[in-house]
């Protein structure tokens, strides 16, 4: 399973290097991709996976899943906290994880 949260459209260089680094073997596994984004529109959210993993290995996925997200004020940088404030207008830290959707990745990972 390979996944992380996107940051402005993208998601963390270093799952953009092991994907590209480790494709051929991870092409050869039962392989799952996830995401954890706060965007609401689910075709904007199908588009971060698009982008941001290789269109071979999404076609090769067992399962894709977004597993909903969470915003840590606490934990985040003064100018993440600013993007978190103006952009998506949120004011104190709160999870929201979709946890049937990462029950459903899993079920399909397992089967
Ligand atoms: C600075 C910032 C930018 C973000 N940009 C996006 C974005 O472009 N699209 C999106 O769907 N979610 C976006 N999010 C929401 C994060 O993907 C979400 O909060 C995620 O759960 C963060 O996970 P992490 O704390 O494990 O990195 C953004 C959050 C922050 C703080």
């Amino acid at each position: 399973m390979v996944g992380g949260s996107i940051y402005v459209g993208n998601i963390q260089k270093e799952v953009k290097e092991f994907c590209r680094d480790f494709e051929a073997e991870l092409l050869e596994k039962n392989l799952g991709l996830f995401i954890c984004a706060g965007e609401k529109n689910e075709e904007k959210r199908l588009d971060a996976i698009r982008i941001n993993f290789p269109s071979e290995m999404i076609d090769h996925s067992t399962a894709t899943g977004w597993f909903g997200y969470e915003v840590h004020f606490e934990k985040a940088s003064f100018m993440d906290r600013t993007v978190i404030r103006l952009m998506m207008r949120i004011k104190k830290s709160f999870s929201d994880l979709k946890n049937e959707n990462i029950a459903e990745f899993a079920a399909k990972m397992n089967a």
